[in-house]
């Protein structure tokens, strides 16, 4: 089969387009036929190793696929899951780990996944949609709802609101009545979350954030008032100690990631003054992945996705992502 392939770390020079051994199909696998696959913001850092994980080479990037059963393992039931049945992958594999990142991932014309990994698209979704909902949208519905709580009326500040799992933390705390405060590096960016229907934008490239969310909402006081209700931090780096000072009294920070860094220091003067809570999300369940996908179905949310590429442009298609030109999602079609 064809697939876009690394077989040392670096850049994305390193990434190939071209032959690949197929998947071979386990007693309790399916094979999917790809019609989506969707990069991530991990997808870089596993090809430029900047996270501890260690990858097997050759790696084929991507954790999420959307497509059609072609092939059954021996041991699945057949009646459950028909050939010709659109599905997505749930990409985390209990002793296999997480697809495009220690098990071959998505960018390919098949990928082997386990049949209790598969989940069904519902009828009307479309495979680009569908393919770039799980890990994004998944993991977005988890920090919104699940573990961040967010409640009407409460005031949102969403670091990186651009990428993938920004716009899905955008449109879900929009849809729970939140206000939300949406950072984006760029003028173009910042246009198109206020069209997502972000109440305030910060540019980072131009604006202290600090110096903005005190001017609009106050500063912070252990009196009561100022500052905003919850961010929403996956940068880590220097923007962690920052989005402390963010924080009115009783605020929560929610995080799922790092992708500044992970060493980013701290200041518990401001945890224990305000009364802070510091929130863990991590991943999301099969269920939520069907949610996410009903929801778009039923337009609840519309998947925001950038570009729809052919998989020959993996490559290119991650150096955007490097390079901090995408909104929402990257699409890769065989
Ligand atoms: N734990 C989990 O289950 C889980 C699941 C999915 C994702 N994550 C994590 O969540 C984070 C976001 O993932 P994603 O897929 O949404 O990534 P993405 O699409 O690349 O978006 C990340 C956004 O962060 C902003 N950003 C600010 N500083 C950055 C920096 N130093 N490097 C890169 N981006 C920076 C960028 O927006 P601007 O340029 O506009 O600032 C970018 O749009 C990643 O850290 C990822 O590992 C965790």
């Amino acid at each position: 089969m064809k697939a876009a392939v690394y077989e040392a770390h670096g850049g994305t020079e390193q990434i190939r387009y071209g032959d690949f051994p197929d998947p071979v199909c386990g007693s309790g696998d399916a094979i999917l036929k790809v019609r989506a696959a969707a990069l991530n913001g991990f997808d870089p850092m596993m090809l430029m190793k900047t996270t501890g994980l260690k990858t097997p080479l050759p790696m084929v990037p991507a954790g999420d696929a959307a497509g059609e059963i072609v092939a059954l393992g021996s041991a699945v039931d057949a009646n459950q899951w028909p050939l010709g049945t659109p599905a997505t992958i749930y990409p985390m594999v209990p002793g296999e780990g997480m697809t495009g990142e220690t098990r071959i991932g998505a960018c390919s014309e098949y990928v082997r996944i386990p049949a209790t990994n598969l989940v069904r698209i519902p009828d009307g979704l479309g495979f680009e949609d569908a393919a770039s909902l799980p890990i994004a949208y998944g993991t977005a519905l988890r920090m919104m709802r699940v573990r961040g709580k967010i409640r009407t009326g409460e005031k949102v500040l969403i670091w990186g609101a651009t990428g993938g799992v920004g716009v899905a933390c955008v449109q879900l705390a929009k849809a729970a009545g939140a206000e939300v405060i949406a950072c984006g590096s760029a003028a173009w960016k910042l246009e198109r979350l206020r069209r997502l229907g972000a109440d305030a934008v910060i540019d980072t490239s131009q604006e202290n954030v600090r110096d903005a969310v005190w001017q609009r909402f106050g500063k912070p006081s252990t009196r009561g008032g100022g500052g905003v209700d919850v961010v929403v931090n996956y940068i880590g780096g220097d923007t962690w100690v920052e989005s402390l000072k963010l924080l009115g009294p009783g605020g929560r920070m929610v995080t799922c990631g790092a992708s500044a860094g992970y060493a980013t220091g701290n200041d518990v003067r401001y945890i224990w003054s305000f009364e802070l809570t510091i929130i863990g999300s991590n991943g999301w369940s099969m269920d939520d992945q069907a949610q996410v996908m009903r929801m778009a179905r039923d337009r609840e949310i519309e998947p925001v996705i950038h570009a729809i590429r052919p998989l020959a442009e993996t490559g290119a298609a991650m150096q955007e992502l490097i390079d901090r030109t995408v909104f929402g999602k990257v699409v890769l079609v065989p």
